[in-house]
């Protein structure tokens, strides 16, 4: 069994593991950087990170579209149940067994306001263990924290890591997680949607292999990893 990770641009993943299609993050539509359009995306499963509306992005006509399940924490998965889709609520540092494997919800130390101002309760990052034992760490939108060696802890085959800085960890804080972390794999993310992120993502990923253990991955929107 594999476990494929295509990245869409900004912070939009698309995972492949045991038959199962999961989006994270869905922002396609303005979307400078997207891959594809929501109108082509796929899901069985749709993991939204915080409110922001680069990460809530398309998951509501893409779900009605799909009929995906809609895992969040606990009030951005109540806003969107509102809005009728069908929907799973977690917590941070809760986890769930669902079809496609164990889904732990992390901390992440960032802002998560819905898109109309209401209270999308607290940003989180996602840790995947797939049915097959792989472990993936998608820490979506977040500044440095100290526990990310904690969620190293667990054997980190694939971590996913913002470089863009500004709203975010820039390229020397997410050098600093890569060491925390101690991950096999990693690969950028949140960084070129717009100017006010741009980053030299390869020279980052010249660094990590030079300083750290990890593997790092270079992917155009649209490109994949497979473990
Ligand atoms: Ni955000
Ligand atoms: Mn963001």
């Amino acid at each position: 069994m594999t476990t494929t990770l295509t990245w869409y641009g900004h912070a939009t993943l698309g995972l492949e593991t045991g038959g199962y299609k999961l989006l994270v993050d869905p922002f396609f539509s303005g979307n400078p950087a997207a891959a594809i359009r929501a109108e082509d995306a796929q899901a069985d499963f749709i993991l939204v990170s915080h409110g922001h509306g680069d990460h809530v992005g398309d998951a509501l006509t893409i779900a009605q579209r799909t009929g995906a399940l809609v895992i969040s924490n606990f009030e951005i998965a109540s806003w969107l149940g509102e809005q009728g889709l069908t929907t799973h609520g977690q917590h941070l540092g809760g986890g769930f067994k669902h079809p496609f494997g164990y889904l732990k919800l992390t901390l992440a130390l960032h802002g998560s306001a819905l898109p109309d101002g209401s209270n999308g309760g607290n940003p989180a990052g996602f840790l995947l263990t797939t049915n097959d034992g792989h472990k993936l760490y998608l820490a979506q939108d977040t500044g440095l924290f100290g526990d990310m060696r904690l969620i190293g802890e667990e054997g980190i085959d694939l971590a996913v890591l913002p470089i863009g800085d500004n709203y975010t960890m820039g390229p020397a804080d997410a050098l600093r997680a890569v060491k925390l972390i101690q991950p096999k794999h990693v690969v950028p993310i949140h960084y070129n949607t717009w100017d006010l992120i741009a980053q030299d993502a390869q020279a980052w990923c010249t660094q990590v292999q030079a300083e750290t253990g990890a593997q790092a991955h270079l992917l155009k929107p649209g490109e994949s990893f497979t473990l």
